[in-house]
């Protein structure tokens, strides 16, 4: 399983990509909010900064609603670096601008999926990547993770190209989960990732192994 990170912000993208085990960058406009990253300018700047950190697929959010206008800012996302992937919402005329996409041989991550008829139409669309929001389908008590399961099911019996990108991941057992379910990507925050290699019984043992060796070695 491919690891994204699901952030705007450069330090947890260094420090995830310092890990040695990172894949790509996911962003949207609200994590570019949140980082104070606002204009035009600043916001192009910014992915070009992110893809020179990482060398992976780094996903870029169209803000047009109309075909037109996604098919005018994703062809400009696109210019910015060999690696950015132009990001399309659910919506029909982000269907049609991801079949656009497609035939032109630039990469689309299909956003906002809730349900697996979604799922279906990005995959016909020709999405290279569809990202179901795992997290928020929990919030409103329906499990995100049986939406995995389905589109799996689904992009396996028709032999789909498009990706799974399991989002709006919250935490380990989301990324733990999302491997078994044979989701082909996750995306989620710094925080979730480094959870992963937390034990109590590693930290144990490595105090033990340390304490017994200075014994030894004075
Ligand atoms: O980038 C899309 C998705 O991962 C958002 O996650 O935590 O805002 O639900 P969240």
């Amino acid at each position: 399983m491919k690891f994204f990170i699901d952030t705007a912000n450069l330090n947890d993208i260094k420090e995830a990509n310092d890990l040695g085990i990172l894949d790509g960058v996911t962003t949207n406009p609200s994590l570019m909010a949140k980082e104070g990253i606002t204009g035009q300018q600043n916001i192009l700047d910014h992915y070009v900064a992110i893809c020179n950190i990482v060398d992976g697929p780094v996903s870029a959010e169209v803000i047009s609603t109309d075909f037109e206008g996604m098919v005018r800012e994703g062809e400009h996302l696109a210019t910015l670096h060999k690696n950015i992937v132009v990001k399309i919402p659910m919506i029909p005329e982000g269907i049609k601008a991801i079949k656009y996409f497609n035939a032109k041989g630039i990469k689309t991550n299909c956003t906002l999926i809730f349900s697996a008829g979604q799922a279906l139409l990005a995959a016909k669309a020709g999405a290279t990547y569809i990202s179901p929001f795992l997290g928020r389908l929990d919030d409103v008590s329906t499990n995100g993770l049986d939406l995995i399961a389905q589109i799996r099911l689904i992009y396996d019996n028709y032999s789909f190209n498009t990706q799974i990108l399991a989002a709006s991941i919250r935490h380990p057992m989301h990324i733990i989960n999302c491997a078994e379910l044979g989701s082909d990507v996750m995306t989620g925050p710094l925080s979730a990732i480094k959870a992963l290699a937390k034990h109590p019984l590693t930290d144990l043992g490595l105090q033990q192994f340390l304490a017994d060796h200075a014994k030894g070695n004075g």
